[in-house]
């Protein structure tokens, strides 16, 4: 009897103090972000070849996609009958970036931008299994052309969140072997697009498009079930790594990455042992399982009670570059016995919040960058940062704040490329519809005209060097 009371307070106190650790060490890690106002003192360290970009995807501004699992998902329904999309909004001609193009990269030339990151349209190039339409690759090719002829470095993504319905209709990523299907697209891109193009980024944010998709069914197909999602995630990796293997083979020149979303995540109560835990697990799953796959090819997702699922790829060496996409931080409590026992909690005010009810946070990119950094030495390009600000009040101060940060980064000997602003322009925002106006430009959907926003100029007057 007295043994057992003697271990169970044992026991109690070994997991006390394990708790209070992890609290001190996350203490000591946040201690080593210097405030934003130190960041905005320090002197001027972007390289002379520095990227200075825009980015977009394909289905946010393309137009014309009919043939992919947004198009379906745009008319489909919850269970109450509600739109998937907010106010039931499609997104048919989008911005019509297909037919304007052109006019679009002079845009970018306006604001004296260098490089731009756009994606290619699977389900465009391979509208039926193993049928590729040429003129859809000669359009991406005369657009890459375009670009280079501007002075513009065009970086390529290969997958940002659309998937053709025939790829969806045999089971897509929850497939056994998903990149038989996805192979042959990247071979065939690849071969029409690698004297134009060095820059590669195979998937856009493997981990928001499975946990969306899968867990919180923001996205297609508007599941809730952790252990897909889970399974989802690898195999996107695991088709990642053989799509690297792929390219480097047929353009053994290019440089290629995976496009990595890293969201920084604080406990509600920093001196909380269980929202330090809870903090670390969404941390640990969401952003590090990614990362520590592409440094060792192991896979591990483990969410106790959620999901567990593991692998490994037969090939470690998956990337040349990290692109990393920031946005925002997310502050959260656990709460035992909730329907939602890791909750988010919003501390921050309005003033310091964009139209998407993100917090405004730009320490966060150098904390990101930092966690990138701990993985690796080789090249990160930020692959998208922006703002949603309908109003155009704070897009000025966040472009200018989280250059600040990043060129703190690169005072620190960081291996910083490039930097692309999300988005060039105003565009459909997945399940928001397009009321959440992201765009360097502003765009009239009824007549397409584009205006460059005010707040937009100040990110040319960073790229001259006219102010810091
Ligand atoms: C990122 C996506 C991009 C856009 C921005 C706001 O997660 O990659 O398409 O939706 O968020």
């Amino acid at each position: 009897m007295k043994t057992r009371l003697f271990r169970t307070i044992l026991v109690f106190l070994l997991i006390y103090f394990a708790l209070m650790e992890m609290v001190n060490l996350y203490m000591k890690h946040r201690q080593n972000t210097p405030p934003l106002s130190e960041m905005k003192k320090e002197a001027r360290h972007f390289p002379e070849n520095f990227l200075w970009g825009s980015a977009t995807a394909a289905h946010q501004v393309e137009g014309g996609n009919t043939n992919n699992n947004w198009y379906l998902f745009e008319d489909a329904k919850d269970a109450e009958g509600n739109p998937k999309i907010h106010r039931n909004q499609k997104s048919g001609d989008a911005a019509d970036h297909w037919n304007r193009y052109k006019d679009d990269i002079r845009l970018m030339s306006t604001m004296s931008l260098n490089s731009y990151r756009f994606s290619v349209e699977w389900s465009k190039v391979e509208p039926k299994p193993g049928q590729f339409d040429i003129s859809v690759l000669k359009h991406y090719q005369d657009m890459v052309r375009t670009l280079l002829q501007a002075g513009i470095q065009p970086v390529l993504t290969l997958h940002h969140f659309t998937d053709p319905i025939w790829f969806v209709e045999k089971g897509g990523w929850l497939q056994e072997n998903p990149w038989d299907d996805f192979l042959p697209f990247v071979k065939i891109t690849t071969d029409f697009l690698k004297k134009d193009v060095q820059l590669w980024c195979t998937f856009n944010e493997p981990s928001v498009y499975a946990v969306n998709g899968w867990f919180t069914g923001e996205f297609p197909p508007g599941k809730n079930n952790a252990q897909e999602a889970a399974l989802v995630l690898q195999n996107m990796l695991l088709t990642h790594a053989r799509s690297y293997q792929l390219i480097k083979e047929l353009s053994p020149e290019s440089q290629v990455g995976l496009v990595k979303h890293i969201q920084i995540f604080d406990p509600a109560n920093p001196r909380s042992p269980l929202d330090v835990l809870a903090t670390l697990l969404l941390d640990r799953n969401f952003n590090h399982s990614v990362l520590e796959f592409l440094n060792s090819g192991n896979y591990s997702f483990n969410f106790p009670g959620l999901a567990v699922q593991k692998n490994k790829s037969e090939f470690t060496e998956s990337y040349d570059f990290i692109g990393l996409n920031y946005y925002t931080r997310s502050f959260r409590k656990f709460k035992p016995g909730a329907a939602n026992p890791i909750a988010e909690i919003i501390k921050n005010s309005e003033e310091e919040r964009t139209d998407m009810n993100w917090e405004i946070y730009p320490e966060g990119l150098y904390r990101a960058l930092k966690m990138v950094r701990s993985y690796t030495n080789k090249a990160i390009y930020i692959t998208e940062n922006g703002i949603a600000d309908n109003s155009d009040t704070k897009r000025e101060a966040y472009i200018r704040d989280h250059l600040a940060a990043v060129n703190y980064a690169l005072g620190e000997g960081l291996d910083i490329r490039g930097y692309f602003y999300w988005s060039l322009l105003d565009n459909f925002e997945w399940a928001h519809g397009f009321d959440k106006r992201f765009g360097l430009y502003k765009v009239n959907f009824q007549t397409q005209q584009r205006i460059l926003r005010k707040g937009s100029k100040t990110y040319t007057d960073i790229i001259l060097n006219r102010i810091k």
